[in-house]
């Protein structure tokens, strides 16, 4: 299987399989960073892959054994909705994991979606900042969770445009087209996904298998393929598959 060439890539039987090696490197990644600076900072995805690794760390062992007091959570991206929407990606997470272990809420830093795109913006940027490591105006984040869409998309990196702001700015309003629909969304750009510590990409099912191979191999195109656009600076990237997602044999069929 061609994905497996890449040595950054892991595959697994299936989608349970993936989510639960996703949790473990979080236990490992939060022990680290808890022991070395007191705290861990995250930022999460939103769609449905993340689903299955909520539920799952919101389950024993993983409930149990991640230090919930010193784990920040943030977002990669939101959708312009408000928290308790269908859409909001801070609202799935709520449901699935906040709701259901012991985090502080003060560690919850959402972006507010129910707000104007440009207030937003500058509030998110404004929480980036007190996170700040070093002289960053962001945080240096010790986990980062990305999904991929079956376009290419990760994040709200949308193929096809590169806003000329993602290089000086860590956070973006966007409008693009998605499964048919306007898709209203903030997100980090990658001046502040790349200097994370640990970068993972969830990716499964059939659909996304074409994106994951264009993504990974075949020709530079960081403008259609958003992912080839994230490359951690001074960090690990590891690309968590399913089976589906790493079958590339029948993705271009
Ligand atoms: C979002 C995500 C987005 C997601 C991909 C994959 O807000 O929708 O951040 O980038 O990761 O669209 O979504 P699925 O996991 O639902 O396929």
């Amino acid at each position: 299987m061609d994905a497996e060439k890449f040595s950054n890539v892991r595959v697994f039987q299936d989608l349970d399989a993936m989510v639960t090696a996703a949790a473990e490197i979080f236990c490992l990644v939060a022990d680290q960073a808890n022991l070395e600076r007191k705290r861990v900072l995250v930022a999460l995805s939103g769609g449905s892959t993340p689903k299955g690794l909520y539920k799952t760390l919101a389950t024993p062992p993983f409930k149990d054994r991640l230090p919930w007091s010193r784990i920040h959570l943030f977002w990669c991206d939101e959708r312009l909705v408000p928290p308790w929407h269908a859409e909001s990606n801070f609202g799935q997470a709520l449901e699935l994991l906040f709701s259901r272990v012991n985090i502080p809420e003060e560690n919850l830093h959402r972006i507010r979606g129910e707000i104007l795109p440009e207030q937003a913006v500058e509030e998110y940027r404004r929480e980036l900042e007190i996170y700040s490591t070093g002289d960053l105006k962001w945080p240096r984040f010790d986990l980062a969770f990305l999904g991929l869409g079956a376009d290419g998309h990760t994040a709200s990196l949308f193929p096809g445009l590169i806003d000329p702001q993602e290089k000086s700015s860590p956070v973006i309003a966007v409008t693009a087209e998605y499964q048919g629909r306007p898709a209203g969304r903030i997100t980090l750009t990658p001046l502040v996904l790349n200097g994370a510590r640990n970068l993972i990409f969830l990716v499964a099912g059939r659909d996304k298998a074409y994106a994951v191979a264009r993504s990974l191999q075949g020709l530079k195109d960081p403008v259609m393929w958003p992912a080839q656009r994230i490359q951690p600076m001074n960090g690990k990237l590891l690309w968590l598959l399913d089976g589906q997602a790493a079958n590339w044999e029948d993705a271009s069929k």
